[in-house]
């Protein structure tokens, strides 16, 4: 399988001025944790990472530093994750040769070698997938009124799951979907939405509580607090 991950974002909202995945976590950059669960993966053969130019050379000693034993690649992102994993999409499809991709965000560093195992495995029955976990909270729908923020509806919670990555598909519908979002102005937030847009199934496949997206100070507070417990060996 191969897998993309998209790095090339910045560290907005985790308050930091460079790109948050590489930003320091049990003294290593979040992005390594990420590679290394990736690179471990028995059913990942190729990973791609998406980067911006000024990151290429930290994001280099990453690589070098994890030393994966499987072809590891960095490619230019965009503008946008969408257009970042765009121009992975574009590259992979140029090669003609493969068929399924995984995508997997560098920020999601916790995500176990099993969870991209299993993706890996669902995607031979499907052509579209996610990770996703059961939403725990009730959910509102809102819009904003002139005395705040008013609840529109409550969306019935069983029905409700919180989108994860790794996010799977055959790639070249992948590749459509990509073309078609271009050609219309779609903005989206993971893959699944295009997908979803052009009407084609997407499943889930079950997700793991603790692959946190780290997008704020806390979630490195929380992050940390799980790499080392796993560190720790059991007794
Ligand atoms: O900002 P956020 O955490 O939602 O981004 C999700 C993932 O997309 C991150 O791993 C980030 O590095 C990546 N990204 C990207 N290119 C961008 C913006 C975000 O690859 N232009």
């Amino acid at each position: 399988m191969h897998l993309l991950i998209p790095a090339a974002g910045s560290g907005k909202r985790m308050g930091a001025t460079v790109n948050k995945l590489l930003l320091p976590l049990l003294g290593r950059p979040i992005l390594a944790w990420t590679l290394e669960a990736a690179a471990r993966a028995c059913s990942i053969e190729w990973i791609g990472i998406l980067c911006q130019p000024p990151d290429w050379p930290a994001i280099e000693a990453i690589v070098a530093a994890v030393a994966p034993a499987k072809p590891v690649q960095l490619l230019v992102g965009g503008a946008t994750r969408q257009e970042s994993v765009y121009r992975g999409v574009e590259y992979l499809y140029s090669l003609g040769t493969v068929e399924r991709v995984l995508i997997h965000d560098g920020a999601r560093c916790l995500a176990t070698p099993a969870l991209f195992d299993r993706c890996s495995a669902a995607l031979q029955q499907v052509d579209g997938l996610i990770a996703a976990i059961p939403v725990k909270d009730t959910i509102k729908v809102t819009e904003s009124g002139p005395k705040g923020i008013q609840i529109q509806a409550t969306p019935e919670r069983s029905r409700l799951w919180a989108a994860q990555t790794p996010q799977g598909f055959r790639l070249p519908l992948l590749w459509q979907a990509h073309r078609e979002a271009l050609a219309q102005g779609w903005q989206v937030t993971d893959d699944a939405a295009l997908f979803e847009k052009l009407g084609w199934p997407v499943y889930i496949v079950e997700g793991e509580e603790s692959n946190l997206k780290l997008t704020t100070p806390l979630d490195m507070l929380l992050a940390a607090q799980i790499l080392q417990q796993r560190l720790v060996p059991a007794s």
